[in-house]
Protein backbone atom coordinates (compact mmCIF):
# COMPACT_ATOMS: atom_id res chain seq x y z
CA UNK A 1 0.00 0.00 0.00
CA UNK A 2 1.71 3.35 -1.22
CA UNK A 3 1.52 6.02 1.88
CA UNK A 4 -1.16 8.64 1.79
CA UNK A 5 -0.02 12.12 3.17
CA UNK A 6 -2.70 15.15 3.67
CA UNK A 7 -1.72 18.50 4.04
CA UNK A 8 -3.95 20.91 5.65
CA UNK A 9 -2.68 24.64 5.58
CA UNK A 10 -4.17 27.73 6.31
CA UNK A 11 -3.96 31.15 8.28
CA UNK A 12 -4.28 31.07 12.28
CA UNK A 13 -7.05 29.80 13.84
CA UNK A 14 -8.81 28.11 11.33
CA UNK A 15 -8.83 25.32 12.81
CA UNK A 16 -6.41 23.16 11.13
CA UNK A 17 -5.16 21.20 14.22
CA UNK A 18 -7.90 20.08 15.77
CA UNK A 19 -9.19 18.76 11.92
CA UNK A 20 -5.91 17.70 11.47
CA UNK A 21 -5.48 15.54 14.90
CA UNK A 22 -8.77 14.00 14.76
CA UNK A 23 -8.47 12.56 11.02
CA UNK A 24 -5.08 11.56 12.06
CA UNK A 25 -7.15 9.09 14.77
CA UNK A 26 -9.94 8.39 12.58
CA UNK A 27 -7.35 7.16 10.21
CA UNK A 28 -4.66 5.65 12.08
CA UNK A 29 -2.10 7.51 10.37
CA UNK A 30 0.68 10.35 12.36
CA UNK A 31 -0.12 13.33 13.50
CA UNK A 32 2.51 16.19 12.51
CA UNK A 33 1.69 19.50 14.08
CA UNK A 34 4.42 21.67 12.07
CA UNK A 35 3.82 24.74 13.58
CA UNK A 36 4.75 23.28 16.72
CA UNK A 37 8.39 23.00 15.52
CA UNK A 38 8.47 26.80 14.66
CA UNK A 39 7.34 27.51 18.24
CA UNK A 40 10.04 24.86 19.60
CA UNK A 41 12.97 26.97 17.72
CA UNK A 42 11.19 30.33 18.84
CA UNK A 43 11.18 29.55 22.68
CA UNK A 44 14.54 27.83 22.56
CA UNK A 45 15.68 31.18 20.70
CA UNK A 46 14.10 33.12 23.71
CA UNK A 47 15.53 30.96 26.54
CA UNK A 48 19.14 31.83 24.93
CA UNK A 49 18.64 35.26 25.11
CA UNK A 50 19.76 36.02 21.52
CA UNK A 51 18.48 38.60 19.47
CA UNK A 52 15.91 36.73 17.13
CA UNK A 53 17.15 38.78 13.73
CA UNK A 54 20.70 37.21 14.08
CA UNK A 55 21.04 34.53 11.96
CA UNK A 56 23.92 32.51 13.18
CA UNK A 57 22.40 33.03 16.63
CA UNK A 58 19.57 31.35 15.27
CA UNK A 59 21.25 28.39 12.91
CA UNK A 60 23.53 27.75 16.34
CA UNK A 61 20.19 26.94 18.23
CA UNK A 62 18.66 25.17 15.87
CA UNK A 63 22.14 23.21 15.29
CA UNK A 64 21.79 21.94 19.17
CA UNK A 65 18.04 21.33 19.47
CA UNK A 66 16.54 17.84 18.97
CA UNK A 67 12.89 17.75 18.47
CA UNK A 68 10.56 15.07 18.88
CA UNK A 69 7.23 13.97 19.23
CA UNK A 70 5.94 11.70 21.80
CA UNK A 71 1.56 11.28 21.54
CA UNK A 72 0.98 14.45 21.04
CA UNK A 73 3.37 15.92 23.03
CA UNK A 74 6.75 18.03 21.81
CA UNK A 75 9.91 16.87 23.28
CA UNK A 76 12.93 19.45 23.29
CA UNK A 77 16.54 18.30 24.42
CA UNK A 78 14.23 15.59 26.38
CA UNK A 79 11.97 17.80 27.97
CA UNK A 80 8.16 18.08 27.21
CA UNK A 81 7.68 21.81 26.11
CA UNK A 82 4.12 21.32 24.86
CA UNK A 83 2.93 23.81 27.54
CA UNK A 84 5.70 26.69 27.44
CA UNK A 85 5.39 26.76 23.25
CA UNK A 86 2.11 27.99 23.65
CA UNK A 87 2.74 31.27 25.61
CA UNK A 88 2.18 35.02 24.35
CA UNK A 89 5.85 35.64 24.06
CA UNK A 90 6.43 32.64 21.86
CA UNK A 91 3.26 33.28 19.70
CA UNK A 92 4.57 37.00 19.21
CA UNK A 93 7.89 35.86 18.23
CA UNK A 94 7.12 32.75 16.02
CA UNK A 95 6.25 34.55 13.12
CA UNK A 96 9.46 36.47 13.23
CA UNK A 97 11.63 33.14 13.91
CA UNK A 98 9.71 30.85 10.84
CA UNK A 99 10.51 33.49 8.35
CA UNK A 100 14.40 32.14 8.83
CA UNK A 101 15.53 31.02 5.41
CA UNK A 102 17.98 28.39 8.02
CA UNK A 103 15.16 27.55 10.07
CA UNK A 104 12.83 26.71 7.58
CA UNK A 105 15.10 24.46 5.56
CA UNK A 106 15.96 22.67 8.71
CA UNK A 107 12.70 22.17 9.56
CA UNK A 108 11.20 21.09 6.16
CA UNK A 109 14.06 18.29 6.13
CA UNK A 110 13.03 17.05 9.52
CA UNK A 111 9.49 17.48 8.26
CA UNK A 112 10.11 15.68 5.37
CA UNK A 113 12.32 12.86 6.76
CA UNK A 114 8.86 12.06 9.05
CA UNK A 115 7.16 11.98 6.31
CA UNK A 116 9.30 9.52 4.74
CA UNK A 117 8.11 6.01 4.72
CA UNK A 118 4.85 6.51 6.71
CA UNK A 119 1.23 8.18 6.43
CA UNK A 120 0.89 10.87 7.20
CA UNK A 121 -1.83 14.28 8.00
CA UNK A 122 0.47 17.68 8.66
CA UNK A 123 -0.76 20.64 9.54
CA UNK A 124 1.13 24.70 8.99
CA UNK A 125 1.50 27.21 6.46
CA UNK A 126 3.87 25.66 3.76
CA UNK A 127 3.02 21.73 3.46
CA UNK A 128 1.07 21.64 0.26
CA UNK A 129 3.56 24.23 -1.09
CA UNK A 130 6.85 22.90 -0.20
CA UNK A 131 7.00 20.38 2.75
CA UNK A 132 4.84 17.59 0.93
CA UNK A 133 4.44 19.03 -3.27
CA UNK A 134 3.11 15.71 -4.15
CA UNK A 135 1.04 14.94 -1.38
CA UNK A 136 -2.29 12.84 -2.27
CA UNK A 137 -4.27 15.39 -0.17
CA UNK A 138 -4.26 19.31 -0.23
CA UNK A 139 -6.65 21.66 2.07
CA UNK A 140 -6.60 25.02 2.55
CA UNK A 141 -8.74 26.20 6.19
CA UNK A 142 -9.97 30.33 5.66
CA UNK A 143 -12.11 32.09 8.30
CA UNK A 144 -13.20 34.79 8.98
CA UNK A 145 -10.32 36.28 11.10
CA UNK A 146 -13.24 37.53 14.42
CA UNK A 147 -14.48 33.82 13.98
CA UNK A 148 -10.61 32.47 14.50
CA UNK A 149 -10.49 34.81 17.04
CA UNK A 150 -13.35 33.87 19.20
CA UNK A 151 -12.09 29.97 18.79
CA UNK A 152 -8.34 30.81 20.08
CA UNK A 153 -10.26 32.56 23.19
CA UNK A 154 -12.09 29.54 23.88
CA UNK A 155 -9.04 27.02 23.53
CA UNK A 156 -7.45 29.63 25.92
CA UNK A 157 -10.32 29.70 28.57
CA UNK A 158 -10.39 26.03 28.31
CA UNK A 159 -6.80 25.86 29.69
CA UNK A 160 -7.87 28.44 31.95
CA UNK A 161 -6.03 31.22 30.77
CA UNK A 162 -7.70 34.61 29.65
CA UNK A 163 -7.71 36.93 26.52
CA UNK A 164 -9.18 39.91 25.27
CA UNK A 165 -10.71 38.94 21.93
CA UNK A 166 -9.62 42.32 20.04
CA UNK A 167 -5.92 41.69 21.08
CA UNK A 168 -6.02 37.83 19.76
CA UNK A 169 -7.74 39.46 16.49
CA UNK A 170 -4.53 42.24 16.26
CA UNK A 171 -2.38 39.42 16.51
CA UNK A 172 -4.10 36.78 14.25
CA UNK A 173 -4.06 39.52 11.20
CA UNK A 174 -0.76 40.66 12.20
CA UNK A 175 0.77 37.10 12.04
CA UNK A 176 -1.03 36.28 8.83
CA UNK A 177 0.39 38.87 7.40
CA UNK A 178 3.96 38.62 8.20
CA UNK A 179 3.23 34.91 7.22
CA UNK A 180 1.94 35.57 3.74
CA UNK A 181 4.53 38.36 2.74
CA UNK A 182 7.63 36.28 3.87
CA UNK A 183 10.20 35.98 1.32
CA UNK A 184 10.77 32.11 2.06
CA UNK A 185 7.85 29.52 1.67
CA UNK A 186 4.62 32.26 2.22
CA UNK A 187 1.41 31.38 3.44
CA UNK A 188 -0.27 30.60 0.44
CA UNK A 189 -2.48 28.05 -0.88
CA UNK A 190 -1.26 25.05 -3.24
CA UNK A 191 -2.91 25.72 -6.60
CA UNK A 192 -4.22 21.79 -6.73
CA UNK A 193 -5.66 22.61 -2.84
CA UNK A 194 -8.98 22.23 -1.71
CA UNK A 195 -10.28 25.55 -0.12
CA UNK A 196 -12.52 24.75 2.82
CA UNK A 197 -13.95 28.21 4.32
CA UNK A 198 -14.79 26.94 8.06
CA UNK A 199 -16.23 30.07 9.19
CA UNK A 200 -19.40 28.81 9.54
CA UNK A 201 -18.81 24.82 9.83
CA UNK A 202 -18.38 22.95 12.75
CA UNK A 203 -15.08 20.99 13.45
CA UNK A 204 -17.07 17.43 12.79
CA UNK A 205 -18.57 19.15 9.36
CA UNK A 206 -15.02 20.36 8.40
CA UNK A 207 -14.24 16.80 8.80
CA UNK A 208 -16.67 15.04 6.89
CA UNK A 209 -15.80 17.59 3.77
CA UNK A 210 -12.14 16.08 4.29
CA UNK A 211 -12.92 12.30 4.68
CA UNK A 212 -15.34 12.32 2.15
CA UNK A 213 -12.50 13.59 -0.68
CA UNK A 214 -9.89 11.32 1.02
CA UNK A 215 -12.56 8.23 0.94
CA UNK A 216 -13.63 9.26 -2.91
O1 LIG B 1 -1.40 29.76 16.43
P1 LIG B 1 -1.53 28.74 15.37
O2 LIG B 1 -1.89 27.37 15.86
O3 LIG B 1 -2.36 29.13 14.22
O4 LIG B 1 -0.12 28.68 14.75
P2 LIG B 1 0.89 27.49 14.63
O5 LIG B 1 0.37 26.49 13.65
O6 LIG B 1 1.26 27.02 15.99
O7 LIG B 1 2.11 28.22 13.92
C1 LIG B 1 2.78 29.27 14.57
C2 LIG B 1 3.58 30.06 13.56
O8 LIG B 1 4.59 29.21 12.99
C3 LIG B 1 2.83 30.63 12.36
O9 LIG B 1 2.26 31.89 12.62
C4 LIG B 1 3.93 30.71 11.30
O10 LIG B 1 4.67 31.89 11.46
C5 LIG B 1 4.82 29.54 11.64
N1 LIG B 1 4.62 28.36 10.80
C6 LIG B 1 5.23 28.32 9.57
O11 LIG B 1 5.86 29.30 9.18
N2 LIG B 1 5.16 27.22 8.78
C7 LIG B 1 4.48 26.14 9.19
N3 LIG B 1 4.45 25.05 8.39
C8 LIG B 1 3.81 26.15 10.43
C9 LIG B 1 3.89 27.29 11.22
Amino acid sequence: MTNLQIAVDGPAGSGKSTVAKKIAEQLRITYLDTGAMYRAVTYKALEAEIDLNDQAALKAVVDQMTICFNQNSIIVDGLDVSEAIRTQRVTLNVSLVSADAYVRSEMVKRQQAIANGQSVIMDGRDIGTTVLPNASYKFFLVADPRERARRRLAELSAKGFTGDLDEIVADIIRRDTFDSNREVSPLKKAEDAIEIDTTDLTIEEVIEVILKAVRS
